[in-house]
């Protein structure tokens, strides 16, 4: 897929995003944010403050969680992206995506995925987190509606099915 930027200033990068490679004509003032709602229509990494405060566009790049507001495309060169549309396998969701349903995790849902994908880091980097682990892991996402205890409950709920085995 390559798409081309009106822009004069722009480069072509390399990038894996969701497990699929792209050669992408990005321009330099691009974000990665932009990059991957706006060009690649991969719409789950959310809008919020645009300026690194909320975590609503948190994605995985080389599997850490980063702000794509805060990072230019053309960071994103050469690297492996994984965005909230890359955790579920077809119609079966992500363990983590099931636990937040079963815990009623969200209230209206735009801070969810960027929610989702700091789980993911966390939970790889550490199965069995206590829930103060937990608060620690998610202080860099905010929600709007005060969720966060059913928030919280979803987390030790997906922990729990990485222990059990079950994830
Ligand atoms: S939209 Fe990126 S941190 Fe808020
Ligand atoms: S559920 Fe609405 S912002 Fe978190």
């Amino acid at each position: 897929m390559s798409i081309s930027p009106t822009s004069q200033f722009t480069s072509e990068i390399n990038l894996v995003v969701n497990s699929r490679r792209h050669t992408l004509q990005v321009a330099h003032h691009w974000t990665l944010l932009h990059l991957l709602r706006e060009v690649l229509d991969l719409t789950g990494a959310k809008v919020g403050c645009d300026r690194g405060e909320c975590g609503a566009c948190t994605i995985l790049m080389d599997g850490l969680p980063v702000y794509a507001c805060q990072l230019l495309a053309i960071q994103a060169k050469d690297r492996e992206v994984l965005t909230i549309e890359g955790l579920a396998t077809g119609s079966e969701l992500h363990f983590i995506q099931k636990a937040f349903v079963e815990e009623d995790s969200g209230q209206c849902g735009y801070c969810t995925p960027g929610f989702i994908m700091s789980t993911h880091a966390l939970l790889r980097s550490n199965p069995s987190p206590t829930e103060r682990e937990v608060r620690y892991a998610l202080l860099g996402n905010l929600c709007r509606c005060n969720a966060y205890g059913r928030i919280i409950q979803g987390v030790m709920t997906a922990a729990r099915a990485v222990q059990e085995g079950s994830s």
